[in-house]
């Protein structure tokens, strides 16, 4: 069996971010009905934990670059939480103070984890979701703006060049020319926008699609309903995504199981939301499909107790 990935020495834990191996989920493609290929890029094995360190590593190096981020400024954001795990830990390793405005719900692993790095933590209403977050985030950045670096990874475009850059690129090296669809779940749009827009600048025929939840009440942790959601600046659909493709909760929560029980990959639910995804559309397409997916993270981050319980109890 050959290393997926060679191994390296880096100066630093930002080098270890990216060129995360690909796996053949074998047990999805039987169940599928046979004679296609669906890969998964395991988005988990950044040093971070999840995809969120690409676009944190690509806004963060992008502003000291252009001067946004000075020494004797924190970083603040809004997140859901794998991007403030990915903020946190590159901010320990430049020396950059970070400040996260998270909704008060989310799992408390996350809240931890982030905690951890020396990241202060500001908790919006669980009732106002990633929505209340930013609505928070971005009043104590107008309150005060010459303390605070403002990444908002909803408007960077930062993010998407990190997968124009990184996972896209990454992409087409591994697959090549056999890849007919992408699919992945929306969060802020940073992943399907620039791997995306790879993809289509490599073959414009590969069919873009975005996974996102059914309802705007739904238990997919990192994932957007975008129809009742504040529309990320960066989301351009045109031209780069093909279709979007609803998906209930429990359809998302059991394909996750499904990754656990039979291919050994204990991930989070939005890549149970992808693979489901991808399922669908290999169905649909037949023979001859190859579908590449995102795995964004592991299953552990999601121990703490969420409202949506699979046993249905509320
Ligand atoms: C677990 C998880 N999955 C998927 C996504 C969506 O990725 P993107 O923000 O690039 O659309 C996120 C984003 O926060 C996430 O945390």
């Amino acid at each position: 069996m050959s290393s997926a990935r060679p191994l390296v020495s880096a100066t630093s834990v930002l080098d270890l971010i990216g060129e995360t191996p690909m796996v053949r989920l074998r047990s999805v493609e039987q169940r599928a009905g046979g004679g296609v290929e669906i890969w998964a890029k395991c988005e988990f094995a950044n040093p971070g934990g999840s995809v969120k360190d690409r676009a944190a590593r690509q806004m963060i190096t992008d502003a000291i670059a252009d001067g946004a981020l000075r020494p004797g400024k924190t970083i603040i954001d809004s997140t859901s939480g794998n991007t403030g795990v990915a903020y946190s830990m590159i901010g320990a390793a430049l020396g950059y103070p970070v400040t996260l405005v998270m909704p008060a719900n989310v799992s408390i692993a996350r809240k931890q984890i982030t905690s951890a790095y020396g990241t202060e933590i500001i908790y919006s209403s669980e009732l106002e979701g990633s929505d209340g977050a930013i609505v928070l985030v971005r009043k104590l950045v107008a309150e005060n703006p010459a303390k605070y670096f403002y990444p908002d990874q909803y408007s960077n475009e930062s993010n998407p060049k990190a997968h124009y850059l990184g996972t896209g690129a990454e992409i087409v090296a591994a697959i090549g020319d056999r890849i007919t669809h992408f699919v992945a779940g929306i969060g802020t749009t940073g992943t399907i926008m620039g791997t995306g827009r790879r993809l289509k600048e490599h073959r414009k025929d590969i069919q873009v699609v975005a996974v996102e939840p059914d309802d705007a009440l739904h238990g997919l942790e990192g994932l957007k309903h975008l129809a009742t959601s504040i529309v990320p600046h960066i989301w351009r659909p045109e031209g780069i995504v093909d279709r979007r493709l609803p998906l209930a909760t429990d359809e998302a929560w059991d394909a996750s199981d499904l990754l656990c029980t039979e291919e050994g990959l204990f991930v989070g639910h939005s890549a149970g939301a992808a693979v489901a995804g991808a399922l669908k559309l290999a169905r649909e397409a037949g023979p001859g499909a190859c579908i590449v997916t995102i795995l964004p993270d592991r299953g552990d981050r999601y121990f703490g107790p969420l409202r949506w319980e699979k046993q249905y109890v509320w």
